[in-house]
């Protein structure tokens, strides 16, 4: 038998966090107790309607695979909530049900990206997109970005990295890992640009709806672009696998084929379990949780800013604090497994999220109590003095 790969293989990256993740649990394995920052996913179950529904859904044999653009009852669920939350007015027919805003990205550059393509990205960014435009034989030309434009794409880095090859612009607001949000004025300066250009616009808005300061602004309210999201973090699903993608109508018949072949449906009894997402109880507790989130940032910024990491943007959205750790040491990746063995505390290196700089920052997501947290910057602060 023949164990050749495709050469693609030799650029699909793993995720780092993974070692760590590996050697925390044999740390615990061995008794040693583990403070966990360095998972991207909220510790809150999922909201107890939205399992009723699920497990409702189940019993009632709803075990079968819906149309592969998803169940109505939820496209036309999703298109309200953009109404009420968003003030964006969406027809249900261009809200298209994923696996996982995972499965809306995959859809999207398989849609726009081929051989010869190029999809322009921030470095650092969420790692996954470059390797899926890798998967569809085009190039991520990741753009390095820092702290002078929050760790964002701005117009003028986009025409200085556009070519007559550059198929799409995707950017993710909040971002993962800063957690920083693009201004909006830059926003439609880069939607004009990519208008006139013939140049798709993606936009990642998976943590948009856990945004802490400023205003919640979905880039639904233009048609033209491709609005990702997913019921992964704000509705903590993330086992679920859950998402979506609002589409321009010139792309549906594409997308709807593309979803057929890569993977039939999204998971019926996870579509069923979301319609209760949007109900008054679910949202009245989801927006308790977001409460919850915004004051660990609240806590764990300033503890981290005093302990000498640098932060020079306050993030404003998502869980995660990207902090440059330059002043305690030069390899973050050999920091994080310091700070893991010597302290028990997790985190992940910035290797995970580019090739910018990695070596200077680590990840902290927020997504442990307050108590934990606590705990952690004593941990963090012994460590440092040692
Ligand atoms: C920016 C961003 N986009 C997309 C995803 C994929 O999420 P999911 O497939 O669980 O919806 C993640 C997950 O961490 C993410 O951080």
């Amino acid at each position: 038998m023949s164990e050749r790969v495709a050469a693609r293989m030799a650029d699909i990256a793993p995720f780092h966090v993974m070692d760590i993740l590996a050697r925390a649990r044999a740390l615990e394995a061995q008794g040693r107790d583990i403070i966990h920052l360095e998972i991207g996913e909220p510790d809150f179950p999922t909201p107890a309607p939205i399992v009723e529904a699920g497990v409702a859904a189940l019993r009632a044999g709803h075990t079968h695979y819906t149309g592969a653009l998803g169940l109505p009852e939820l496209r036309n669920a999703i298109a309200g909530f953009y109404a009420q939350r968003w003030n964006a007015t969406i027809n249900p027919a261009r809200v298209i049900v994923t696996p996982g805003a995972s499965g809306a990205l995959l859809l999207t550059l398989g849609l726009l990206a081929g051989p010869g393509d190029e999809v322009l990205l921030a470095d650092p960014g969420y790692p996954c997109n470059r390797h899926f435009a890798r998967f569809c034989e085009a190039r991520a030309v990741a753009i390095p970005v820092g702290a002078d434009t929050a760790y964002q794409l701005s117009l003028d880095l986009i025409e200085r990295h556009a070519s007559p090859a550059t198929r799409a612009v995707l950017i993710a607001s909040p971002s993962n890992p800063t957690g920083t949000l693009i201004e909006q004025a830059e926003l439609v300066r880069i939607h004009e640009w990519c208008a006139a250009n013939g140049v798709a616009l993606i936009v990642d808005e998976i943590y948009l709806a856990l945004t802490y300061d400023g205003d919640e602004r979905s880039a639904a309210v233009w048609d033209d672009v491709f609005v990702v999201n997913s019921f992964s973090k704000y509705f903590l699903m993330t086992g679920w696998r859950l998402g979506w993608l609002v589409a321009p109508t010139w792309a549906l018949d594409g997308l709807e084929r593309l979803a057929q072949n890569l993977y039939l449906a999204a998971p019926t009894p996870a579509q069923y379990a979301a319609l209760a997402a949007f109900s008054a109880e679910t949202l009245t507790l989801l927006e308790a949780r977001k409460a919850d989130l915004r004051s660990r940032r609240d806590f764990l910024l300033p503890a981290l800013r005093g302990l000498g990491f640098e932060l020079p943007v306050t993030p404003q959205g998502a869980f995660y604090l990207y902090a440059d750790c330059r002043h305690h040491t030069r390899d973050s990746f050999q920091f994080a497994q310091g700070l893991l063995d010597a302290a028990g505390v997790a985190v992940t290196p910035g290797l995970d999220f580019g090739h910018h700089q990695p070596v200077h920052f680590v990840r902290f997501a927020y997504t442990q109590p307050l108590t934990r947290l606590a705990e952690a910057i004593v941990r963090i602060k012994r460590y440092l003095q040692a």
